[in-house]
């Protein structure tokens, strides 16, 4: 089959960078990313690339690009439904938060929605392409849905699950280790994964491209992040017992990550990892090896989730037995918000539970990221509903730049490793500071003998 459309229901923060990049590469493809969103949708639209909804380093020129050449932003979902001949679904599928599987299993509402919708508007036959992390077996689902309430066309479903990371999104999109498609064993389905292909074969070599079978394919999503995410957890163990012994974790992550068959990414310890994925995918897992009855495989999956919430806890506990166990009325500076730099992405970003936390212990927070709008941080905070919205909004203060954060605050913390924070003028942001001035720094980015010469008491997580 010759692709010539493709559409993609969900222009979020993967749906969005996956088809510009799609759209780059494939001048002779016209893809058009749908959402109902108007609001997103317009924003995408504008004229100046500064305000697409997503921040992601590169994104901006790759959308000025192929914007209204053959990339289309609309939220006309039915006709792009229509007219393409692959369809990707990218739309949100958080952690369920009524019912069954409450609290762990992954919510497939958005997805059957979309499901239907494509059962009542195709005409014709589609591949159905499964972007969104799912939880193994969703395909079937989908499948169940497509082939008995569509118009009786032919309909084969993909996965190809997205392994971009947020803040180099472009990045990993452009070369990618690996593209991984899982479709049906049958002739229609092996068509249907060489139609995809040979999409990605415009910019991606053949050998970084494997084909498997569709659960392989969705389980190898969650293994993928759930060994990454156990990497940071094992490494903020260690962070804990470094403290207690002297030992430094950065020294001892060197030293590991040198061992070839270790390696030395993801092994930053830090106030605990967040984002989107990581939290969501790993509980899915464990609800999927609990509903096996594989207690043990969950429990041992289960630990990375605890083991991250402890490292987020003993921060925030750290700075409240730090400032002589009060912080209540203290101004607290927090230095980021979002998950990790160079995104505006905030979703399980450690910095909402550590202001959570210390908002219990009424402090004030002062917060300055540079991505990040006030409005998003009170939501953030109210969707966790601790205590009443009015209680958020007078508790959390934003400010145009760091040094007013940071004046009068009795402590700094450190919650994104955004580059910029390395560079302020910390003297500057010193003399301005409640004395003894501390820095809590959450992400190991700061020189401890630079800020111990200026005179502030700095503590780094895991020395
Ligand atoms: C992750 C996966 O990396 C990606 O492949 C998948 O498609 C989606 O989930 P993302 O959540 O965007 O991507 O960011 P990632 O760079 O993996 O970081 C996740 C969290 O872990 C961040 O909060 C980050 O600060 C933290 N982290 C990462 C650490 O604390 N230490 C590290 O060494 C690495
Ligand atoms: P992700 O990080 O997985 O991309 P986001 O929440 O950023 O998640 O984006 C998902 C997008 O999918 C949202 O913009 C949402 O409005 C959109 N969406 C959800 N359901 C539908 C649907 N049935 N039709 C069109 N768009 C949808």
């Amino acid at each position: 089959m010759k692709i010539t459309k493709i559409c993609c229901i969900g222009a979020g923060y993967v749906g969005g960078p996956t088809m510009a990049v799609i759209a780059q590469k494939c001048p002779h493809i016209q893809v058009t990313v749908v959402d109902l969103n108007e609001e997103r949708i317009s924003a995408w639209n504008d004229e100046n690339t500064d305000n697409i909804p997503i921040y992601e380093p590169g994104l901006d020129t790759i959308v000025a690009e192929a914007r209204g050449r053959n990339l289309f932003f609309s939220t006309e979902v039915d006709k792009a439904i229509d007219e393409a001949q692959i369809i990707f679904i990218s739309v949100n599928t958080p952690t369920k938060t009524y019912g069954k599987g409450k609290g762990m299993a992954a919510d497939l509402k958005y997805i059957e929605l979309c499901a239907r919708q494509i059962a009542r508007v195709a005409k014709s036959n589609k591949i159905v392409v499964e972007k969104s992390t799912l939880p193994v077996r969703t395909a079937e689902a989908i499948k169940s849905i497509l082939d008995t309430t569509g118009n009786g066309v032919q309909f084969q479903i993909l996965s190809n699950p997205e392994f971009l990371a947020e803040g180099t999104a472009v990045q990993d999109l452009l070369s990618p280790d690996r593209i991984l498609i899982g479709g049906d064993t049958t002739e229609e389905g092996q068509k249907a994964i060489q139609a995809l292909v040979d999409v990605y074969s415009n910019w991606v070599s053949p050998e970084k491209i494997l084909t498997t079978n569709v659960w392989s394919s969705e389980l190898s999503k969650l293994t993928a992040n759930a060994f990454l995410a156990q990497r940071i957890s094992s490494i903020n163990a260690m962070s804990e017992l470094c403290e207690k012994t002297g030992a430094d974790v950065n020294e001892v992550a060197r030293a590991i990550g040198m061992d070839s068959r270790i390696g030395p990414k993801f092994l930053k310890a830090s106030v605990g990892f967040g984002g989107s994925c990581f939290q969501k995918d790993i509980l899915n897992l464990v609800y999927i090896a609990k509903s096996y009855g594989l207690n043990e495989v969950a429990d041992y999956w289960e630990q990375v989730i605890i083991m991250n919430d402890h490292q987020k806890r003993r921060f925030s506990n750290n700075i409240v037995q730090t400032l002589y166990n009060t912080v209540a009325d203290k101004k607290i500076a927090f230095l980021g918000w979002a998950f990790k730099k160079d995104t505006n992405d905030t979703r399980e970003s450690a910095a909402i539970y550590v202001a959570d936390d210390l908002i219990n212990e009424q402090a004030k927070i002062a917060v300055y990221d540079p991505k990040v709008s006030r409005k998003k941080m009170v939501n953030d905070l109210n969707y966790l509903e601790t205590r009443a919205a009015e209680e958020n909004e007078r508790s959390i203060f934003t400010f145009e730049n760091p040094y007013l954060s940071c004046e009068n605050a009795h402590a700094i913390a450190i919650l994104t490793e955004w580059d910029e924070f390395v560079n302020y003028d910390w003297q500057r942001i010193y003399d301005g500071m409640q004395k003894p001035a501390f820095v809590f720094d959450g992400r190991n980015i700061l020189n401890k003998e630079k800020l111990e010469a200026i005179g502030f008491v700095y503590q780094a997580i895991g020395s």
